[in-house]
């Protein structure tokens, strides 16, 4: 099933993606670099570069936490919600990092660019 209304992408299988503490980054819409996390069943999807210092999460992004995951950048330390994108870096508040809305139906990863 293929859906862009609304701002939504087909973007991979789940199966495609690892199940692990390393995102990945797909071009979402064929243009949008975004970062996809995968955590059992679940998916997060968010902006490919850190709101800090713009180091590529794919690279450079750890995710930590089951529930309620945080992506830590290497960059500096760095950690953000995967629930609500705030973060903070070396213990001071840090710019939100931006966090897209995933679907997943018949086996497949949708994000919504919008
Ligand atoms: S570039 Fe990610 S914490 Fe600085």
């Amino acid at each position: 099933m293929h859906r862009h209304g609304r701002g939504l992408h087909r973007v991979c299988r789940l199966d495609e993606l690892p199940n692990g503490d390393k995102p990945v980054i797909k071009l979402v819409g064929g243009l949008k670099p975004v970062a996809l996390a995968r955590r059992g069943d679940r998916v997060y999807a968010f902006d490919a570069f850190c709101p800090h210092g713009k180091w590529n999460l794919g690279a450079s992004g750890v995710v930590v936490g089951d529930g309620r995951p945080y992506v830590v950048c290497t960059g500096h330390g760095g950690v953000w919600s995967l629930v609500d994108g705030r973060g903070t870096v070396q213990k001071k508040d840090a710019p939100c990092l931006k966090l897209y809305r995933v679907a997943i139906m018949n086996g497949e990863v949708y994000v919504d660019l919008s």
